[in-house]
C-alpha cells in the first residue's frame, strides 16, 4: 500500500495548522499508524516547539541546502512518530531550495503510512513546494471571515494543483452567537467539515509549556476533537460503518 501525504494548509496564519498537525499526528501515532511530520513552514518554523522538540542540530534547512541528507533530519517524537523538523537559523533558511522538497518527500514515503506536512501561511513559493509535495489537502481555518475567505483561496489552489480535498477543521470554535456557523462555512467553501474542534486554554496552557494538549491534557474537549479528527483521517468511521454493513448482512435477513 502507498502512504498518504497530507498538507495542512490554510490561507491566513494563526488559526492552528501547527495545533492540529501536531496533536492529530499523535492521535494517529497512537492509534499504531507510522506517522511521519514534516515541519514545511520554513521562515516561520515552529512544530518544534510546539512538540517541545527544539533539540534538532539537523533540519530540513540542511537538507533542503544541501548540506546535509534526510536520513539525519529525522527525529523519534511522541508515540513513536517520526519528525522532521525544520530550522530556525535565518541565514540556513536564505539557503533553502523548497524544489528539492519533492523528492525528499518520496524518500520519506518509504517507511510510513502516513506523512503531515505542516504548511506555512500565505499562498507564496514555499506553501506552494509543500502542496506540489502532497497528495491530499486539509484545510484549517477558523470561523471569521477573514480565515475564510483566505481557506477558500487555498481549496481553490488545491484543486489546480489536483490535490483530494479532504475538507476542513474549523478551529477555535467558541459557539457563541457572532460566530459563522459551521453550516455557513460548509457552504462557502464548499466542502465538508470533517472536524470542529473548541477553543481550549489547555491548547494555549500548552504551547506555553511545549506540551502538545493531547499529551497533557488528553481527556480536554480539544483533545478529543484532535481524536475524532485522526479516526476520520485514518477512515476508522468508515470501517464502523462497513462493519455495520456486514453485520446487517448476516443479521439482517
Ligand atoms: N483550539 C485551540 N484553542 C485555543 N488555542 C488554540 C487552539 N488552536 C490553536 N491555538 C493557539 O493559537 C495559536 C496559533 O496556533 P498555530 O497552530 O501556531 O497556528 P498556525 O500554525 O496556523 O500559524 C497558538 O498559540 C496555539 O496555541
Ligand atoms: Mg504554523
Amino acid at each position: 500500500m502507498t502512504a498518504r501525504t497530507i498538507a495542512i494548509a490554510s490561507g491566513k496564519g494563526g488559526v492552528g495548522k501547527t495545533t492540529v498537525c501536531a496533536n492529530v499526528s499523535i492521535a494517529l501515532a497512537q492509534m499504531g499508524k507510522k506517522i511521519t511530520l514534516l515541519d514545511a513552514d520554513l521562515a516561520m518554523a515552529n512544530l518544534g516547539i510546539t512538540l517541545g522538540m527544539e533539540d534538532t542540530p539537523v533540519t530540513l534547512h540542511e537538507v533542503l541546502s544541501g548540506d546535509a541528507n534526510i536520513e539525519d533530519a529525522i527525529y523519534e517524537g511522541p508515540a513513536g512518530l517520526r519528525f522532521v523538523p525544520s530550522g530556525l537559523s535565518l541565514d540556513a533558511f536564505l539557503r533553502v531550495d523548497v524544489e528539492k522538497l519533492k523528492p525528499i518527500v518520496s524518500t520519506l514515503l518509504q517507511d510510513t503510512d502516513m506523512l503531515l506536512i505542516d504548511a506555512p501561511g500565505g499562498l507564496g513559493k514555499n506553501v506552494l513546494g509543500a502542496m506540489i509535495s502532497a497528495a491530499e489537502l486539509l484545510i484549517v481555518t477558523m470561523p471569521d471571515p477573514s480565515a475564510l475567505a483566505d481557506a477558500l483561496k487555498t481549496k481553490l489552489v488545491g484543486k489546480r494543483l489536483n490535490m483530494e480535498i479532504l475538507g476542513v477543521v474549523l478551529n477555535m470554535v467558541r459557539g457563541d452567537k457572532a460566530e459563522v456557523t459551521s453550516e455557513e462555512v460548509s457552504v462557502l467553501l464548499d466542502s465538508p467539515i470533517l472536524q470542529s474542534i473548541p477553543y481550549d486554554d489547555n491548547v494555549k496552557r500548552g504551547s506555553v509549556e511545549g506540551k502538545p494538549v493531547l499529551l497533557r491534557n488528553p481527556d480536554s474537549p480539544a483533545s478529543k476533537a484532535f481524536k475524532k479528527l485522526a479516526a476520520i483521517l485514518a477512515g476508522e468511521e468508515i470501517k464502523e460503518e462497513e462493519k455495520q454493513g456486514f453485520f446487517k448482512k448476516i443479521f439482517g435477513r
